[in-house]
């Protein structure tokens, strides 16, 4: 061999088996025979509140526009939430539904009455949407109603009457109404938020007077449905700040018979600081790997509510519902800055599976989560623009992950080895596995690493398999977004891994998400 080939040669070898050493395959094990907490598919859930066009255009555009609806609520919309099967949406808000009043929002169009959203953009909320085209939103779109009453402005009576509205048979004042309205069936309203980050926009309480002010609606908003029990949440901690965990678990653990509580409220966005200023689009990986290291700050967080809950509740009995979750980014330029609208890009697809993983590994205590928002708001599953409406690679990581909707956590061990930008530095490699209810097994691959791709070796001992099966995200760039000229950018891709020996070997792209599922 000439002597400059040979050299390069090594030097080539050198390079590749320094970059093997440097990247070794991660060997990922599911312990199959070792099943946990059941998912709920309720940590799947979604928040739509009336904020920009979360609400307007996004789910309502009439019963008149030309863009196809049923009854008003646009059906393209409809059809891409049936592929995620939504298990909840929790609405009217947010901070609006501490200033809702329900009744502008019933009866026939032309007696609704309009009122200003002084939370977001200070826009003429025409209240057309209100609370029986929720209902048949969520009906269409197959999903359970969580409803946030109004604990800030409103009253425990105005509370109660509106839920007796939903709940109540015909033979009730306010059941007869919903009838005259065009409902007689009473309406399932599974989960009952009590109030909105009291802390702050719902009203500046202190955890002390929240709790006082939590038990009467606790007590006197009663469901009337005996088809649909109902639980109610109550307002939890604000951020890392614990004083509401404390305080309204004590009040419960003390609880009479007069009052109780299914759950308590969590909201953490993944911000980069306040206000927030990172870029939807066009950033690099300074500020990747920053909101990475951010959103797995979730685990801490929960893992921290839960030791005070674990002191009240040992058993476990109210569930953590992180019902507020996901980037919040700087606004699009040149839009309504109170709306709130953002692009969705990969990362924001790594931060979604990060999340979901979080929330699995929590499985017994954390219940439901709500990502915000559904639509047009935040990070969001769609974005529509008129007639035109686009899935957003949250969207997909979503769809990827329906399999693990109420399937049986799986323990996953894996050394993730790191992966770091400048003083960050972050776990490489993210998996979760679950069984199905027909028993089969999953599995979730999350390669952090923006820049390298990620080799694995998947070992399932004690299922017999020949092919691992599923999809896989990846995209371009980290920055990469679907949008309404080019709205195939990111999307997922079919993948088969045969397996050899046991083992499923493969090499996914930097920054993906990968769910198979294993098949004999
Ligand atoms: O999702 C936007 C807002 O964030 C909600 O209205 C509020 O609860 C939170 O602060």
């Amino acid at each position: 061999m000439h002597k400059l080939t040979f050299l390069s040669a090594s030097l080539l070898t050198l390079a590749l088996a320094t970059r093997a050493f440097a990247d070794p395959a991660v060997e990922i094990t599911v312990d199959a025979g070792k099943p946990g907490a059941t998912i709920d598919r309720h940590i799947f859930g979604q928040f739509a509140e009336h904020l920009g066009h979360g609400i307007y255009e996004g789910i309502w555009v009439g019963k008149e526009s030309p863009i196809a609806n049923t009854r008003g609520i646009r059906n393209d919309v409809v059809a891409a939430l049936k592929e995620l099967h939504v298990p909840d949406v929790r609405w009217p808000g947010g901070c609006f539904a501490d200033e809702y009043n329900w009744r502008r929002g019933i009866g026939p169009a032309d007696q609704r009455k309009a009122a200003v959203n002084t939370n977001w953009g200070g826009v003429v909320e025409p209240n057309r949407f209100g609370t029986d085209e929720f209902m048949d939103f969520a009906q269409q779109i197959g999903a359970e109603a969580y409803v946030s009453v109004n604990v800030g402005s409103g009253t425990p009576q105005e509370a109660a009457e509106w839920v007796e509205y939903m709940t109540s048979p015909t033979t009730d004042a306010m059941g007869a109404e919903r009838a005259k309205n065009g409902h007689p069936e009473p309406y399932k309203v599974a989960t009952l938020g009590l109030g909105n980050e009291a802390w702050g926009c719902g009203g500046s309480m202190t955890p002390e007077f929240y709790v006082d002010e939590m038990k009467l609606y606790s007590r006197f908003v009663h469901n009337y449905n005996p088809a649909q029990p109902m639980k109610r949440v109550a307002v939890g901690p604000d951020g890392g700040k614990t004083e509401y965990t404390e305080a309204v678990m004590k009040a419960w653990q003390e609880r009479t018979w007069a009052w109780d509580l299914e759950g308590l409220s969590l909201h953490s966005y993944t911000t980069g600081g306040w206000p927030p200023a990172h870029k939807a689009t066009g950033f690099g990986e300074q500020d990747y790997a920053v909101l990475i290291k951010e959103t797995l700050g979730m685990d801490a967080l929960i893992a921290k509510n839960e030791a005070i809950m674990d002191k009240y509740d040992p058993q476990k009995k109210v569930a953590l519902v992180v019902d507020e979750w996901g980037a919040w980014l700087a606004p699009t330029p040149g839009t309504n800055p109170g709306f709130l609208i953002q692009q969705n890009s990969q990362r924001d697809a790594v931060l979604a599976a990060l999340n979901i993983d979080i929330f699995a590994r929590h499985a017994d205590r954390v219940r439901m989560a709500n990502i915000a928002q559904m639509i047009n708001v935040l990070q969001a599953m769609i974005l529509t623009d008129k007639d035109k409406m686009l899935l957003t690679p949250t969207y997909h990581v979503f769809h990827m992950y329906v399999p693990f909707q109420d399937a049986t956590f799986i323990p996953v061990r894996f050394d993730a080895g790191r992966y770091s930008f400048g003083d960050i530095s972050l776990p490489r490699v993210d998996a979760i596995a679950a069984r199905d209810k027909a028993g089969k097994v999953w599995v979730a691959i999350t390669n952090i690493d923006p820049k390298t791709p990620l080799e694995f070796d998947l070992a399932v001992p004690g299922v017999t398999a020949s092919n691992a099966v599923g999809q896989t995200l990846s995209a371009p760039r980290i920055d990469s977004v679907n949008t309404f000229e080019a709205p195939n950018t990111v999307v997922p891709r079919p993948i088969t891994i045969k397996g050899r020996d046991g083992k499923f070997k493969m090499t996914v792209a930097p920054a993906s998400v990968t769910v198979v599922s294993l098949e004999p």
